[in-house]
């Protein structure tokens, strides 16, 4: 199995880290979307992760043609969506799944939706339930919960749905579904999730709007849309690793350009910064998203802190905050968590595992855990197929060094991620 040694970082650093990877969500969302056009789409700075290139091939297996040049793709749709003529495998990503489940629904056409053994373990039933309530023919194990999943793709009825999940797979599923259905849809859930969907759909096009009540109204599509011409902003969920080692490191410092600065997804730079990391952001651009430059740099011990609300906004930097809420002076909590048991390992038991194997003190709930501050001890950590645990725990790793085994997995979204790691210290792969 594959392993990494990380040393400890001996000296401080100041660095300008121009290659974090591509937004993932973003990058999944241009190869589904830019299938809505009747047009090429344009897409700059394409993740070339394993998850989002799954996303890619599936999008060809549909009857797009593509042609990439490293991060650099170009998208023309087919007329009509095609029926494949092989399963079509989403790899490790919940969003891949999630979202060509609302996408297909609608589609006339047989398609499977499968992944690797950790996504086959993971929750559908989310959304193939909702999707089943307007007309969508959609079994899998465990009725529908579980992939693989066979879609029957046909016609679907309008809805008013309320979700009981603050979740942007949810409802990007359900707005995609909604854009085939027969009259206008409402969604609304109890707390906005990452709006990246609303936001590109509403770019290229499509009818998508919230009311005072806070629903969010889809209209049917009427033609196809406009084509996406973007470039990927940087995924502020790799670019705070590297926050977290800044924080943590006397005398670093690190800006970080062209990373997308929408509030659905800085919200763990806003509890670093609250902790005590200096941080800053600058604005410079606004298409689709908001984009700019996010400056962290070390400013002293940094402080405990309680985080239960506004989750959904950080829920995937939770693990690294965890590596800096185990520096921090004092007891860390972090609640109303639960979605983190369900991601792409759960994340409550392999975080702690991992903070143990280290000699931190924590305390596990149902829906979170509380984290005292000490002094990390090197360890041997299992990532649990997980790429964030892997990444949060060789941040660790500058501290006193870790060796992290079964790493293979951060290539599903930070492929790079070792050799950025490599301008602050030693890592020996
Ligand atoms: C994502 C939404 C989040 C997040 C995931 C990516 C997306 O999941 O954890 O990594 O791109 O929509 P949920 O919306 O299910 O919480």
């Amino acid at each position: 199995m594959s392993r990494a040694v990380v040393s400890p970082c001996l000296k401080p650093f100041d660095l300008t880290l121009e290659a974090i990877a591509p937004d993932k969500s973003i990058s999944h969302r241009c190869a589904m979307f830019a299938l809505l056009s009747d047009r090429p789409s344009s897409i700059r700075n394409f993740l070339t992760g394993e998850d989002t290139l799954a996303s890619l091939s599936i999008a060809e297996q549909l009857g797009a043609e593509v042609v990439r040049r490293d991060g650099d793709v170009s998208l023309t749709p087919p007329a009509q969506l095609r029926e494949p003529d092989d399963v079509l495998d989403c790899g490790n990503a919940g969003t891949g799944m999630r979202l060509y489940c609302g996408l297909l629904a609608g589609v006339e056409g047989s398609f499977v939706l499968t992944g690797d053994r950790y996504l086959r373990a993971r929750p559908m039933k989310r959304v193939t339930a909702p999707l089943q309530e307007i007309g969508a023919k959609i079994d899998g194990r465990e009725y529908g919960n579980l992939a693989p999943l066979h879609i029957r793709g046909g016609s679907l009825r309008a809805f008013r749905y309320e979700s009981p999940i603050d979740s942007a797979q949810v409802k990007s599923a359900l707005i995609l579904a909604a854009l085939r259905a027969d009259g206008p849809s409402y969604y609304r859930e109890n707390f906005l999730s990452r709006d990246h969907t609303e936001r590109m759909l509403r770019g290229m096009g499509a009818s998508i709007k919230t009311d005072a009540e806070g629903w969010i109204v889809i209209e049917p599509l009427e033609k196809p849309l406009e084509p996406l011409e973007i470039t990927v902003p940087a995924d502020p969920s790799s670019a705070f690793f590297f926050a977290v080692a800044a924080a943590i490191i006397p005398g670093a410092r690190v800006r970080i350009p062209g990373v997308t600065l929408n509030p659905t997804r800085i919200e763990a730079f806003k509890i670093l910064e609250q902790m005590g990391a200096a941080i800053d952001y600058e604005l410079e651009e606004d298409l689709y998203e908001p984009i700019g430059t996010i400056t962290v740099a070390y400013n002293g011990k940094l402080r405990a802190v309680e985080v239960s609300e506004r989750i959904a906004w950080l829920i995937d930097e939770l693990p690294a905050l965890a590596v800096a809420m185990a520096t921090a002076e004092g007891r860390s909590v972090v609640r109303n968590a639960a979605e983190l048991r369900v991601k792409e390992s759960d994340r409550i038991a392999s975080v702690l595992a991992a903070l143990h194997a280290c000699g931190i003190e924590t305390e596990e709930y149902p829906d979170g855990y509380a984290i005292k501050g000490g002094t990390f001890h090197p360890a041997l950590i299992d990532s649990h197929g997980d790429h964030r645990i892997a990444m949060s725990f060789a941040v660790a790793g500058l501290l006193t060094g870790m060796e992290i085994e079964d790493i293979d997995c951060v290539a599903t979204s930070f492929p790079n991620f070792f050799d950025l790691l490599s301008q602050v210290t030693e890592v020996k792969l």
